[in-house]
Formats: C-alpha cells, structure tokens, sequence
C-alpha cells in the first residue's frame, strides 16, 4: 500500500496512549501521601458520593423521559444541595479552586456546549458544575450510585446495541437543542473518547447537526505531573484515581470561549460546522489537529504477535473508505462474500473500472484514491485481494489472525492449503504497514526444507511462539534493527533476548 507524504505526517503519532513516568521523588511522595491523606480523602469522596445519591434519587422520581418538568421550589432545593455535595466531593478530590474564564452563555443562546479535549473521567468536574446534560451510554445508568447521579442530569442515552442508535441519538439531541431553553443544556464532548490532550482529533457531527449556536468550553489540566489522563493504553481508572488523590492540589481550568454561530453553509454542512469549531478550539489550546477519529483507535492500538506496526497508510484507507460509506456496512460475512469472489479472479489485476463494478459503485475521485492506493507499480491495476486483505485489517485490528485466515481462504492452493511465500510476504506487507517485507529468515527459523510454501495451521503455530514475531521473525524496509544480527538467533529459537 501506498501512502500520501502529507497525510502520514498528520495521523503518525497516537494520542491514544499515556505513559507515565515517576520520578524517585515523586515516588516518595506518592508512598508517603498514600498512608497519610489519601485515606482520608477516599473516604471523604466516597461518603459525599454517597450522600448525594438520595438526592438524586429523590429528584428523579415520577420523571418522565420526554418532558421537562416545571422548576418546583423542591427540585431547585434538590438541585443546590447536589451542586454543594458534588463541590465538595472534588475539593476533596484535591480540586481545591477550579479556574473559571469567560461567560456561560445561557440554554436559549446556544443550547449546546462542545468540550473539549476530553482525556479523562474527571472532565465530569465541569458537567457537575454546570448541571448540564451529557450524552452517555444506557449501560452507565446502572452502574450503582454514580448511575443515580448520571440519570439526574437527564443524560441522552446512546443504545449501543441498537442499529438505530446514531439517528436516535442525534434526533434526541436535535429535539431538546430546539427546545429554546426548556431543556438543559447538553455538555457534548465531540472527540467520542479520551486522548492523551496533546492534540484535537475529529469531531463527531452530533453536537453539530442541529446547525445551532454552540459554545466551546475549553478544558486544561496544568499540572506538572499528569495523573488524570485516562486513555486507553496507559494508567486505568483505579490508579488515576489513587495517584491523583494523592497529590496536594490539582488544577483544572474551564475556558467558555464566545458563542459560535453556524454560517448558512454551515448549518447545511455539519461536518464543516464540525470542522470549524474544532479549529477554533484547538488554536484557542494551541494543541495541533490530529486527523484521527474514534474509530482509528483500534488500528492505533493493535497488540500481539502481528501487531500494526505502521499504521499511517491503514489509517488513511480508514478514512478514504469512511468517506466512501463502505465502513459502516463492513462485517465479517460481506468480507468473506468478497474474499470469495476475490479468489474466484485468480488474481486479475483490476482497472478502476472493473473495481468500481467490483464494489458496485461510480467510479468517483474517492474510489480512484482507493484503487491507486494499492497500485503498487503505478499500472493502473490492482490485485483485489490485497483491497479485501486491507478492509479486514481496519475492520479488526485486533484480531490480526482472522485477517491471516481470510487471506489464506484467497491465496491457498485447493489441494494442500499452501500460500506461496511470496504471496505471504505481500500479505504481511498490508496487515502490518509495512514494506519489502523479506520472509528469509523465518522459513529457515520453520525448520526442515524450504519449499517456499506453508499452511495456515504451520504459520499460526509458529507465530504463536514470538510476542513480537513481527520485528523478531521478518525483515521489512525500516525494520529497527534492520542492521543487527541478533534478531536472526531469536527467530532460531535459541537466543530469546528481548532487549538486544
Ligand atoms: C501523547 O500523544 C502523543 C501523540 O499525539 C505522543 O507523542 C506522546 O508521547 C503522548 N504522551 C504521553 C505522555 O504518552
């Protein structure tokens, strides 16, 4: 696969990761605080967390989900003390004083607020000041307690399980967004998922939809040691929650930046609308734009033995084929659908036409990136197994072996279930990102005599043996220790010296 020198530099880095490093005295101080105010400040959170759970227990009685109910001097009794509790629950926190710029615009000035960037469960910390309401999956109205206090704020629930969900969730946000003002405002956090904040990523559209005036709130953490950062590789929720109740004071900073009125284009055009506000947002952080979204996580994320090792160029095919729509309808069964009809081509190489009636559909600008993507010699042909390799990859990149068994399933030959190594070696090229990939040293490493061919049951029991079968077992364009030899005795089995 080929990939744009522009794009690659944009969506190399991922921000979906956090590492923490602790210094020996930091350490030391950790040791100390979690024998001295860390218990005490657990406490205290937990019983205020537990104190507000009535309240909002009580609030939430014979409410129903469609309409809002008229502000009686009990709910606004309710509301206070809520207000008060949950303060105070985060100054014990070690949120002693929360910086706050600008001006909260009012529900029947922009009815939606976007913040962002989100990278951590404390980012409740400004929805529990605000009272606003968040969009937030059904599941977590069950969890218990926090539950309780989740459904006070009358959320908009996203049924995970529900095809529909998208439009559902969108049509919810709409209804209430052109309520003027009668609903609560709704606190949207537009990236869908935490990042490590050194970045904006894509916004969703939902918070843009609607094509009403929206306000960007801005979120900082300006401490020296980052505790809070809760993304998907790195500190999980137990651990943020210890060390960062272990530090004398955290900072936060809430920014309300002006109210952002859609254009007419952009109102029509909610990706735009999107796109301008996230602009805005991040030269407001000055953090850069990352052009990478929700979805492209996982591919950032590959783990195990055939784990992506570049994933630039699977990225942006992410994108080329989110904006052909052909992500969304992408599952197991029709990638199998296709791999059968790719191996019914024998490997025909295929203009852009024939891809088109391939995919069944106009041969757009789009279409033509996808197809010289994986124009290797620049022909205007392509091998469509390698499409079909590349689609399975961005549908599961964390089940890499699946990948490998729909390939073979395009590859083997009928009668004994061998794929040729060269075969292989483009296969590994597209899965891992990679290029001229070399499969020398791994059919020595096979043992016996090299009939340039191998089973899928031989390949998976030997990939099984290395974590890092791909930098331990293979050669490729940049591979790290391209120059070293160790990496060869590894892949022999003798020598298993990770580090060298
Ligand atoms: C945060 O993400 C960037 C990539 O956007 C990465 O370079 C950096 O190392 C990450 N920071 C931490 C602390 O992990």
């Amino acid at each position: 696969m080929k990939t744009t020198a522009s794009h690659s530099s944009r969506v190399g880095k991922n921000p979906f990761v956090h590492q923490l490093k602790l210094t020996d005295s930091e350490k030391l101080k950790i040791a100390l605080m979690s024998v001295t105010v860390f218990p005490v400040r657990l406490l205290l959170v937990s019983f205020l967390m537990l104190l507000a759970w009535p309240f909002a227990f009580a609030a939430s009685l014979g409410r129903s989900e469609f309409v809002i109910e008229p502000q009686s001097w009990w709910r606004r009794l309710v509301d206070l003390c809520l207000r008060v509790i949950m303060r105070a629950m985060w100054f014990c926190g070690g949120f002693h004083w929360i910086k706050v710029k600008g001006e909260r615009a009012a529900p029947s000035e922009a009815p939606i607020l976007t913040a962002a960037p989100h990278s951590t469960y404390f980012d409740a910390i400004p929805v529990t000041m605000t009272m606003c309401s968040i969009v937030a999956k059904l599941e977590s109205a069950s969890i218990p307690v926090w539950g309780t206090l989740i459904s006070y704020i009358r959320p908009v629930f996203v049924f995970r399980s529900d095809q529909h969900s998208r439009r559902k969730t969108v049509e919810e946000i709409k209804r209430r967004a052109q309520s003027g003002g009668k609903w609560p405002q709704i606190m949207i956090f537009s990236e869908g998922t935490c990042t490590n904040r050194s970045g904006l990523i894509l916004f969703k559209a939902g918070a843009f939809i609607p094509g009403l005036p929206v306000q960007p709130v801005i979120l900082r953490y300006p401490n020296k040691l980052d505790t809070v950062t809760w993304t998907w590789q790195g500190p999980g929720a137990f651990k943020i929650l210890w060390l960062t109740l272990c530090q004398p004071h955290n900072s936060m900073e809430i920014e309300y930046l002006p109210i952002y009125t859609p254009s007419e284009e952009e109102k029509k055009n909610p990706a735009l609308f999107a796109n301008n506000v996230r602009k805005l947002m991040a030269k407001a952080l000055e953090l850069p734009l990352t052009d990478l979204s929700f979805d492209d996580r996982e591919i950032s994320l590959s783990q195990g033995p055939l784990r992506i090792y570049d994933y630039s160029c699977l990225l942006e095919f992410n994108q080329l084929m989110r904006s052909l729509g052909l992500r969304a309808g992408t599952t197991a069964l029709a990638l199998e659908e296709q791999a059968k009809r790719a191996r019914k081509l024998q490997g025909d190489r295929l203009g852009l036409e024939d891809f088109a009636q391939f995919l069944n559909l106009p041969a757009t600008d789009i279409l033509e990136q996808v197809h010289s993507f994986f124009d290797q010699h620049g022909v205007g042909q392509i091998d469509i197994r390698h499409y079909v390799t590349a689609l399975s990859v961005i549908h599961r990149p964390l089940k890499p072996m699946d990948t490998l068994k729909l390939a073979f399933k395009m590859y083997e030959s009928e009668e004994t279930g061998e794929i040729l190594k060269e075969d292989l070696a483009v296969i590994f090229e597209i899965m891992l990102g990679v290029k001229e990939v070399d499969l020398t040293v791994m059919f020595l490493a096979l043992g016996g005599p090299d009939t340039g061919r191998i089973t899928y049951d031989e390949l998976h029991n030997f990939i099984q043996k290395f974590q890092n079968f791909a930098l331990e077992c293979l050669d490729f364009k940049d591979h790290p220790r391209k120059f070293c030899i160790t990496h060869r005795t590894s892949c022999n089995g003798n020598k298993q010296d990770k580090d060298s």
